[in-house]
């Protein structure tokens, strides 16, 4: 695999003008940004960048306007909030290309941060449209991208331009980017993949490719229901899809095959209604679910050993939640399990990769997000990579 350049490869700056595409793709309610992680995960970059003496012209895209104008998706809405992290006046600039942006370029300092608009407003952006692409460019000496979290889209701004200007990894792609590596690529073994979550079907991929990579892969969620089922356990009313049954058959052959022990829960927690603490909850033994019951949690012993699992091995990648966490007692599995995965990672025996849609949450909820190694900010690009994908964002930086 070819290495990447870095910022540290970037050389003098100073008057340049350098496009960085970052992720601002960031939740909103009623136009007011309600977490701003993904510009915290920029700043680095922008700073130092800007700090270096830089003219630095931003790029992202905001939700999926495909190719119009919505003025619901302008990220002006952001410019408040990107002002505030990062501490410096961010001028707002209407296009991405073409002559309102060469003279921005004009008046904007050294040193200078300005924030165009969103991507997707331009039907090229999407389709990876080579003029479009070229018209951006036209404007800028370099490009670095910082959005690990959008490198799984083919994308003028993620893909196109990096093949037509001297371009860099920012510093949160490049410590995504050595973190993945250090934790699949290249990882200390025995290495244990805890894949949650509701749904099989949304992760056959992930598992097909963890199998041959991990020693040991726990599956929990609502996906575990479909492969206990698949085992001839009778799951009750539990999420189940019963239709994939072969596909969890040939996914656990696989693993046999490859050496992986795959750790599905051997007793669980269980209730008629799905509400928070129900009267009918109770715990018992995987074969003992009846069939007006529904899994909602792993149980005690079963997380107790897993627990043990991760005491024996040198590295985890933790993607999606153990139980139906947002409902409490449903928590129980996936905060223990995430704690001593946190315990462990302090303690340095353990480096922990975790991210990708609900984790993050889930982890934050247990109060442990800041002790794991490392937690990816993206989604879609993270599930890819667990899926052994090349992200095409990442591919073209590594040209
Ligand atoms: C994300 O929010 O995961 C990224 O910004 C990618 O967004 P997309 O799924 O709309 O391409």
């Amino acid at each position: 695999m070819t290495a990447f350049k870095t910022l540290d490869d970037i050389g003098n700056v100073r008057g340049k003008v350098v496009l960085v595409r970052v992720d601002l793709n960031l939740p909103m309610q009623d136009g007011a940004v309600t977490d701003d992680t993904r510009v915290r995960a920029a700043k680095p970059t922008i700073l130092e960048l800007a700090d270096a003496g830089a003219k630095v012209l931003l790029l992202a895209h905001f939700g999926r306007p495909k190719g119009e104008r919505v003025s619901t998706q302008s990220l002006s809405m952001v410019v408040g909030a990107a002002e505030q992290v990062l501490g410096r006046e961010v001028m707002f600039v209407s296009e991405i290309a073409g002559p309102v942006v060469a003279q921005v370029v004009g008046i904007l300092p050294e040193g200078g941060i300005a924030l165009l608009e969103n991507t997707r407003f331009w039907k090229g952006e999407e389709k990876n449209d080579p003029d479009l692409a070229k018209a951006i460019a036209a404007n800028a000496d370099i490009y670095v991208n910082d959005a690990f979290s959008a490198a799984h889209r083919a994308h003028a701004t993620t893909e196109g331009l990096a093949h037509l200007l001297p371009s860099f990894a920012g510093r949160s792609m490049q410590a995504e980017l050595e973190a993945l590596g250090k934790a699949l690529d290249h990882p200390e073994h025995p290495v244990a993949a805890v894949v949650g979550g509701a749904k099989v079907s949304s992760k056959l991929d992930v598992l097909r490719h963890l199998v041959g990579k991990v020693d040991h892969l726990i599956i929990g969620g609502g996906m575990a229901n479909t492969f206990l089922a698949a085992r001839g356990v009778a799951v009750g009313k539990s999420l189940c899809e019963h239709d994939l049954a072969s596909t969890a058959e040939d996914i656990l052959t696989a693993a046999d095959a490859a050496g992986c022990t795959v750790h599905l829960p051997y007793d669980v927690v269980v209730a008629k209604e799905f509400a928070a603490n129900p009267p009918s909850l109770r715990t018992c033994n995987v074969h003992e679910v009846a069939a007006d019951e529904m899994i909602l949690d792993i149980g005690a012993a079963a997380t107790e050993a897993l627990a043990d699992v991760l005491k024996v091995c040198r590295t985890l990648v933790w993607n999606g939640p153990l139980g139906a966490f947002e409902t409490p007692p449903f928590d129980t599995a996936t905060v223990a399990l995430a704690r001593t995965a946190a315990a462990l990672t302090k303690e340095g025996s353990l480096v922990s990769v975790a991210g990708g849609g609900d984790t993050v949450a889930a982890l934050s909820h247990a109060g442990v997000a800041q002790d794991f190694t490392y937690v990816s900010t993206a989604g879609g690009a993270f599930l890819e990579w667990m899926e052994g994908r090349e992200l095409p964002g990442v591919a073209a930086l590594r040209h």
